[in-house]
């Protein structure tokens, strides 16, 4: 599922894990000075790009709840010698950040590994400034996962099976207060039949390929309003 990073700017392949489903920071816009959060950074390959264009006077704070990432991502800072980046580790559902602090917040395949999508648009909304915005690149469905591939935990870790459908994901963005939605990219992934083979005999490949099933992955941008029109509580 993963885009091709080598050419951007502030590349690192050491914390290039292959494990993202599309460029968030591509659509992110971000300007020198900025504040970015990235959701689910993994290995930091969000935030190194991120770095590159926050420059010296910004920060970069990289969120992800797996050890083994949190001290991946910082070995590779270390190297890096990056003052202005820093990694938490944390659930996205409870973003160990403060409220109104992120001029952007970017994050690539996370969002459809957690069980509550709806909270982690409501901590976004928190943690961005108003006026900030995010780009997201995540994976969402169209049509049902048939039980075999839903129910399979190769599928949740390889990001499909935990992914809800696009008009849902879209809801839940839309509801939690956020204007100016677009999907800034769309691809539509296929999965090799020799991974299918492993769970669907051949009448259920047949009927998978040929149904109106879809796996994709979305690059969303929203932004959070500069004023909320009730009060600055309502904001964060
Ligand atoms: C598919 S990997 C993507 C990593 C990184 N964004 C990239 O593109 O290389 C998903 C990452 O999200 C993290 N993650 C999953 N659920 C999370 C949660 N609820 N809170 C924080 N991190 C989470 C995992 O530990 C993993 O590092």
């Amino acid at each position: 599922m993963s885009d091709d990073y080598s050419t951007l700017e502030g590349y690192n392949p050491n914390a290039d894990l292959g494990l993202g489903c599309g460029l968030p920071t591509q659509f992110a816009k971000i300007r020198k000075g900025d504040t970015v959060v990235d959701l689910g950074s993994g290995a930091g390959n969000d935030c190194f790009i991120a770095r590159n264009e926050t420059g010296e006077d910004g920060r970069v704070i990289g969120v992800d709840f797996t050890p083994a990432m949190i001290e991946k991502a910082r070995t590779n800072n270390e190297k890096l010698g990056f003052k202005n980046v820093e990694f938490r580790q944390g659930d996205i559902e409870n973003i160990p950040v403060s409220a109104n602090t992120a001029d952007v917040i970017v994050s690539n395949c996370v969002l459809n590994l957690v069980p509550d999508k709806d909270k982690v648009f409501k901590e976004i909304f928190r943690v961005l400034k108003q006026g900030g915005h995010f780009s997201i690149s995540d994976v969402v469905l169209a049509g049902t996962l048939p039980d075999k591939l839903r129910n399979e935990v190769e599928m949740y870790a390889g990001c499909v099976s935990g992914a809800i459908q696009k008009e849902e994901y879209m809801a839940f963005i839309q509801q939690n207060g956020f204007t100016n939605i677009s999907i800034q990219k769309e691809k539509r992934i296929l999965i090799p039949d020799d991974i299918l083979k492993n769970y669907l005999n051949a009448a259920e490949l047949k009927n998978f390929k040929s149904g109106d099933t879809g796996i994709f992955s979305i690059t969303v941008y929203a932004e959070k309003p500069k004023t909320c029109g009730c009060g600055t509580t309502c904001c964060s």
